[in-house]
């Protein structure tokens, strides 16, 4: 693969750059702007240590929400800076797959590649998560037997059947990671009375979060603020709260899941059921998360190996072998050719 070629994963959280069996970037899709003039100050690390800290002249934003651009102008000036950090000044217009969740309007591809345009792509072209995750899995999806994908990641839960080369059925879900953080910064304002960060709220979550009861209850001590008083506060949380808090959103994951399968044909169900689920995204990380799905499904769950990962790694795949997307309506489609008249 050329270093030309690059996969790019837009996610809400995080932007990944991918190109020749290598990250070549990877920050957080976090921009700081001036509050007056809606200017950006600070992109990626430096942004997302500003989140929940900001002053008021100072506002963080997300421009990619629930996987799919929420404001085009700071997604386009974030791409270019990320774009810029990965190139130089060098004159690279490098050929670009880029990824977004399934199931979502003409619009929304449009503004996606339009953006990667911008930041300096060149012949974009979208696929669709699943689709990139079935070929970062090597799955071999060409043929009529049906696979289950399903990408957690921070502002969407993408779940895919697959058969035949394309997508069976699919539903890009809004519970996914950032679903639990908020659940955890509201339970402890509750609770404790103490306001956290939505960093904190996220610490807690990596360092406690399981959906499969823990044998051991584990403690850990937590700063916020005083919702009355405004002053600083630590406080003690332990793995069965966080439990409690966390069962319920990712029981609500299972039953989308479900719901997919439901709409999916039987012939498709049963390879499923023989093959298992596969599933990447950051979320897949958080303990448990296989172990409950195998419960509640009766089949085996696979976890990739680099699962935050995948859909870039297959982003980048897909454009230097696209023999592999078989059945499905591939070319490489310019900006003019999707304007919306
Ligand atoms: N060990 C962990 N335990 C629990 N959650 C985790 C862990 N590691 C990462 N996460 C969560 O995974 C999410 C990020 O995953 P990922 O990078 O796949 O999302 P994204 O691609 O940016 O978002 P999306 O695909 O929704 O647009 C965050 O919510 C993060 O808190
Ligand atoms: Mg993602």
């Amino acid at each position: 693969m050329k270093t030309t070629d690059i996969g790019i994963d837009l996610g809400s959280s995080k932007t990944v750059i991918f190109s020749d069996s290598k990250i070549l970037l990877e920050l957080p899709s976090v921009v700081t702007v001036d509050t007056d003039t809606w200017h950006p100050v600070y992109f990626g690390e430096k942004a997302y240590q500003t989140y929940g800290r900001t002053p008021e002249s100072l506002t963080c934003v997300h421009p990619i929400q629930n996987g799919v651009i929420a404001d085009l102008d700071l997604a386009e000036a974030m791409l270019t800076n990320y774009m810029k950090a990965c190139f130089g000044k060098k004159i690279v217009r490098p050929r670009v797959m880029a990824s977004l969740p399934t199931g979502v309007t003409e619009l929304q591809h449009h503004s996606l590649t339009q953006v990667v345009e911008a930041a300096g792509g060149r012949n974009v072209t979208v696929i669709e998560n699943p689709i990139a995750v079935a070929i970062a899995l090597n799955l071999d999806f060409n043929n009529p037997k049906g696979n289950l994908i399903v990408d957690m990641g921070a502002g969407t839960t993408n779940i895919a059947t697959v058969s035949m080369g394309g997508i069976a059925q699919c539903d890009s879900f809004k519970i996914a990671g950032n679903t639990f953080d908020e659940l955890i910064e509201k339970y402890v304002k509750k609770e404790y009375n103490i306001e956290i960060g939505p960093l904190t709220s996220e610490h807690i979550k990596k360092q406690l979060a399981s959906v499969v009861k823990r044998p051991i209850e584990v403690t850990i001590t937590a700063k916020g603020k005083n919702a009355v008083t405004g002053l600083p506060e630590s406080f003690e949380i332990t793995s069965n709260e966080i439990y409690d808090i966390v069962i319920e959103p990712a029981l609500s994951i299972c039953n989308a899941i479900r719901k997919v399968l439901e709409k999916t044909d039987p012939d498709i169900v049963a390879d499923i059921m023989n093959n298992g689920i596969y599933l990447t995204g950051g979320t897949a990380l958080m303990n448990g998360m296989s172990e409950l799905l195998e419960e509640y499904f009766g089949t085996k769950v696979f976890v990739d190996s680099d699962p935050i990962h995948s859909v870039v790694k297959g982003a980048a795949r897909a454009l230097n072998h696209p023999e592999l997307l078989g059945n499905m309506d591939f070319q490489h489609r310019s900006i003019k050719e999707l304007t919306i008249e």
